[in-house]
């Protein structure tokens, strides 16, 4: 172990066999910690090639329990690399499912300040997201659709490595990020994927060039393990919702299943992100198809039926509320939302939620809105005193900014 930790920080690649054996050792205990960090850091400072990003994905996706769909249609998923206020797996996957495609998303949990769509899904009173996998892929057959957690079984080289390098600082790393997220798709068996990735200051990934970076490789890999796969680079420089935190998060996606009317982003990118999953299934017209979806209210009653499959119900879901207790965040001056820092809203959201599941914060404004005095940006729903933070992570100046576009870059089929 020590001669590879000394080739990765020397910058050499390693050899598949090499990854192999070490995430092999390392899951036995016979490479500790102190070592496997190190190599974690020499891969984040050094950089992994492609081979050894397929070498690492295929050894960790091995190193626990592992889905395969045998027969019937073929399995789509969808992955986000993390945003605040994203609830497109919320819309997307019944959508999909609707059209009769079958989605299998076997979903993390919050990731320092991103969300986790488990825990949103938790909210609604009843709710299992802890399913075995073949309880899962059950679910997938028989209705077409389930959000599901990943169990403890699932990948458990990924959770080691992931805990290990959060404490080290080794997240940032575009090699260890994409053999992370592909690992735990490979391993969940679907036959097609559409990877979501977020970019801007609420995102893992800050600028365009390193999040088109992560969805080439992402998407070479993917299909280097004979999967297809699409992506999409999408603005994560403000919350994607208005609303952010777990059980208001689903009410905004079933305002938005419902038809009702609803903020466009979150709308918007979901039936992007549905129509690119159909279209990796071959459903020609992807794009007016999932429209269709929405519009005849098919999704939401899709979305119902998985409710319904994993033990919330219809009066459970459209018994969620906020809290009663609110709080009105107010512009402290006139002028235009320049920007909306959604990890600082992402982690009170967080601190939030912890206790109260319908707590959490909804954002009134949009970056190059114009404000005057006064004027409310934002509501905090729950027990604690948060507005002052949230008002801070709002700024208002003089000019407006730039525009952006909601989905910067998208990977050819
Ligand atoms: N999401 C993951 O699953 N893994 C990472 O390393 C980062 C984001």
């Amino acid at each position: 172990m020590r001669r590879a930790i000394e080739r990765k920080r020397d910058g050499e690649a390693l050899e598949a066999g090499t990854w192999e054996s070490i995430v092999a050792s390392y899951m036995a205990g016979h490479v500790d910690d102190a070592q496997m960090a190190a190599l974690a850091m020499a891969c984040a400072w050094r950089g992994l090639e492609l081979g050894e990003i397929t070498a690492l994905t295929h050894a960790m996706a091995i190193s626990g329990e592992t889905l395969k769909y045998d027969d019937g249609p073929d399995v789509v998923d969808k992955h986000s690399s993390g945003g605040v206020g994203d609830i497109v797996s919320l819309i997307a996957v019944p959508l999909v499912a609707s059209c009769d495609v079958h989605v299998g998303k076997l979903s993390g949990r919050a990731l320092g300040h991103t969300g986790g769509t488990i825990d949103k899904l938790e909210a609604i009173e009843g709710f299992e997201g802890a399913l075995s996998l073949s309880a899962f892929a059950r679910q997938v057959r028989r209705i077409g659709c389930a959000i599901a957690t990943q169990t403890d079984t699932f990948v458990p080289a990924d959770k080691q490595l992931y805990r290990l390098r959060d404490r080290t600082g080794a997240v940032p790393s575009t090699g260890l990020i994409a053999s992370s997220i592909l690992s735990k798709k490979i391993a969940g068996g679907a036959h097609a994927f559409v990877f979501d990735v977020k970019c801007g200051d609420g995102a893992f990934m800050r600028d365009t060039d390193a999040a088109t970076e992560l969805a080439q490789i992402l998407v070479e890999v993917a299909r280097a393990f004979g999967r297809r796969a699409q992506a999409l680079v999408t603005d994560m420089s403000e919350p994607l919702g208005r609303s952010i935190g777990t059980g208001i998060e689903v009410i905004e996606a079933c305002i938005v299943l419902r038809g009702e009317t609803a903020d466009p982003r979150a709308r918007d990118l979901s039936l992007h992100v549905a129509a690119a999953m159909l279209e990796l299934v071959g459903i020609a017209d992807a794009q007016a198809t999932a429209r269709r979806a929405l519009e005849s209210g098919r999704g939401y009653e899709k979305f119902l039926e998985m409710v319904r499959a994993q033990g919330g119900d219809r009066r459970a879901l459209e018994s969620l509320k906020v809290h009663e207790r609110s709080e009105s965040v107010r512009a402290t001056r006139a002028g235009y939302v320049t920007s909306i820092d959604g990890v600082a809203l992402g982690h009170a959201a967080r601190e939030l939620t912890v206790h109260e599941r319908n707590a959490g914060i909804r954002i009134r404004v949009r970056a190059g809105d114009y404000v005057s005095k006064g004027d409310e940006l934002a509501v905090v729903y729950g027990a604690r005193a948060e507005a002052a933070r949230i008002e801070s992570a709002i700024r208002i100046e003089d000019d407006p900014p730039g525009s952006r576009p909601l989905i910067y870059f998208g990977t050819a089929r």
